[in-house]
């Protein structure tokens, strides 16, 4: 207590504020967080109806523009699909884009964040450079993903409810609507099996996985940097 008497009183009881645990009311969340959210037009969605990623078949069928979604089910499952733009200093004209699939298990914390704690044999990223119609190959993703904190809005010129995310840093994402109340998802489950591999080409395999950037990145460890790894993907 003695160390908040130093700090401007509004951030003080800010801190205080954040020690009770948080309330999930009207003024929080004028709705549940079950449900399908997307961003924007709503074309980049979980689950198989856009058919956005089929990670059994390791593939991703972006549509035109970008976006992302999330989805949360009542048993404690989400679902994470982004498709972003990142900024390409050498040639701003064309900026790489992201490919992001993740699922696993969620939770709200007392004091208002969210983890998603994703399964590690599903998780899949690519990279695109429309520019040169390149597409990296798909690489095998795992990241811890904090939400600092959420809010529902019920927005009355759309009469819809809108999710506002925030970053493990603050930042928000994109506001997203409510698409569906029961939320489109994929097998909740594992998917995808560890391919069986002969002996000789299973050390390669371990030798290529270990030296990709995002899985080498999450196995340096430590959430801070796979909080700042998420934020990286998403500039990228
Ligand atoms: C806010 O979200 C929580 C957690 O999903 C839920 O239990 C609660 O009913 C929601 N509040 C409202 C007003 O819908
Ligand atoms: C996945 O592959 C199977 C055949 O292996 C095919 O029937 C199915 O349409 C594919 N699904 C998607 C979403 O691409
Ligand atoms: C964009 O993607 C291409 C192909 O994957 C890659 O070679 C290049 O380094 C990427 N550029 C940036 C800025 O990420
Ligand atoms: C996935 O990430 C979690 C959290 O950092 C880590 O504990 C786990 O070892 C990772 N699993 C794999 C297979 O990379
Ligand atoms: C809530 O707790 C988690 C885990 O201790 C922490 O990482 C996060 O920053 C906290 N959120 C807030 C809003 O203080």
């Amino acid at each position: 207590m003695r160390t908040l008497s130093l700090l401007p009183l509004t951030l003080a009881a800010l801190v205080l504020a954040q020690d009770d645990p948080i309330r999930y009311d009207l003024e929080h969340n004028a709705t549940t967080l079950i449900g399908t959210w997307s961003s924007g037009a709503g074309l980049v969605q979980t689950g198989p109806v856009r058919n956005f990623c089929s990670p059994a078949n390791k593939t991703f069928n972006p549509p035109p523009v970008a976006g992302i979604s999330y989805s949360f089910d009542g048993d404690g499952n989400f679902e994470q699909v982004e498709y972003r733009f990142g900024s390409n200093p050498a040639k701003p004209a064309c900026p790489n884009a992201t490919l992001l699939f993740q699922h696993g298990k969620y939770q709200l914390l007392p004091n208002g964040s969210i983890i998603l704690d994703p399964i590690p044999e599903d998780g899949l990223v690519q990279t695109q450079s429309p520019c040169t119609a390149h597409s990296s190959t798909i690489q095998q993703f795992n990241v811890t993903v904090l939400f600092k904190e959420w809010r529902i809005f019920f927005d009355p010129l759309s009469q819809g409810y809108h999710l506002h995310l925030f970053r493990f840093d603050g930042a928000p994402l994109n506001k997203m609507i409510l698409r569906y109340e029961t939320p489109i998802m994929h097998p909740t489950t594992t998917i995808l099996k560890p391919e069986p591999t002969a002996p000789a080409r299973r050390r390669r395999a371990y030798v290529e996985q270990r030296s990709d950037a995002p899985r080498s990145a999450t196995a340096a460890g430590g959430i801070g940097l796979m909080m700042v790894l998420l934020g990286v993907v998403m500039l990228v």
